[in-house]
């Protein structure tokens, strides 16, 4: 593809409006229940990783697949985006011959650079600033076991980090209540927090800041949390497990929302961390879900792109 056409990417979930959300979700639960559309049929897509993954990989590899494209994984030491040659060289590059680029990295601006020199979709598979692919997912399992996502509550205790930017975008969309519950110093950048209020008033979605995970966590229907450290802030481990101690998602805290709450996490989990030891086979816990809706995501916002 050489032409210099309008296209769409993916890099965070403001990217798509509230109407495209519902759309994406609609395409993604008809995938989920089966139906096979071939919008990938004869294109390939590269996927180009620079950090570690089993699910976004995995789930983006079979969605592609299923959709008759052709998937090309390139591992971190492979492509090294900015390192062996310039970002835009390698997206003018692989623009040429692929018709989709999934991209894992770093600093958010690196995937910005890729998608400006590119002339084929760019998706976010998770930069330091957003994961707006799991985002998608996470909606599609709310929706699934809430019967939608208007008036949803919805707790997320602990960092204020790209899940939880993505996560606050895609409920402001969709008309969702967030409340996070972060210690001081890891809270919601105020950019996203902004927007995301911006976006809750056209939608009826609200966005709280609080402290305590307890304020946060009484009434939800679905409480969420993520690692405290995330890739690439391994060397800050110390200072993170002294400053979320009490932001533990356990049981008892469970116990204070709502009568049906559903635990929710993006996985990979530190359990006696963010989450007490066996918290996944909670009876409220709905984590599998959530992991194999990133199939079921991911191949309606590719049918999105490309229908
Ligand atoms: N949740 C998530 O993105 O998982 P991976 O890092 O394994 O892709």
């Amino acid at each position: 593809m050489t032409a210099q056409t309008k296209v769409r990417h993916f890099l965070s979930m403001s990217d798509l409006s509230p109407g495209e959300i519902a759309d994406v979700l609609e395409r993604a639960t008809a995938f989920k229940k089966g139906d096979r559309t071939r919008s990938l049929a004869g294109r390939n897509a590269v996927l180009i990783f620079e950090k570690p993954s089993l699910r976004t990989k995995l789930t983006f590899d079979i969605a592609v697949h299923e959709l008759g494209g052709h998937p090309i994984y390139m591992a971190p030491q492979e492509v090294m985006l900015g390192k062996r040659e310039p970002v835009k060289d390698v997206a003018r590059m692989v623009s040429r011959v692929a018709d989709l680029a999934v991209v894992r990295t770093f600093g958010h601006a690196l995937i910005e650079e890729f998608a400006q020199a590119a002339s084929i979709p760019v998706v976010n598979a998770l930069s330091d600033a957003e994961h707006p692919c799991q985002a998608l997912a996470d909606l599609l399992t709310i929706r699934q076991h809430f019967g939608g996502i208007k008036g949803v509550r919805v707790a997320y205790i602990g960092d204020g980090n790209n899940v939880a930017a993505s996560l606050a975008l895609g409920l402001a969309a969709t008309g969702g209540h967030l409340t996070i519950a972060s210690p001081a110093g890891y809270e919601l950048p105020e950019r996203y927090a902004g927007q995301a209020i911006s976006i809750g008033q056209k939608t009826g979605g609200t966005l709280s800041m609080v402290r305590k995970p307890a304020s946060a966590a009484k009434g939800a229907d679905f409480v969420y949390t993520d690692v405290w450290t995330s890739m690439g802030q391994e060397a800050e481990t110390a200072i993170r497990l002294k400053a979320f101690a009490g932001y533990q998602v356990n049981p008892p805290l469970l116990d204070l929302a709502g009568k049906g709450v559903k635990f929710m996490h993006d996985m990979p989990a530190h359990p006696g961390e963010e989450i007490s030891q066996g918290l996944f086979d909670d009876p409220r816990s709905i984590v599998f879900d959530q992991a194999e809706n990133r199939l079921h995501a991911q191949a309606g916002l590719l049918d999105f792109l490309f229908s």
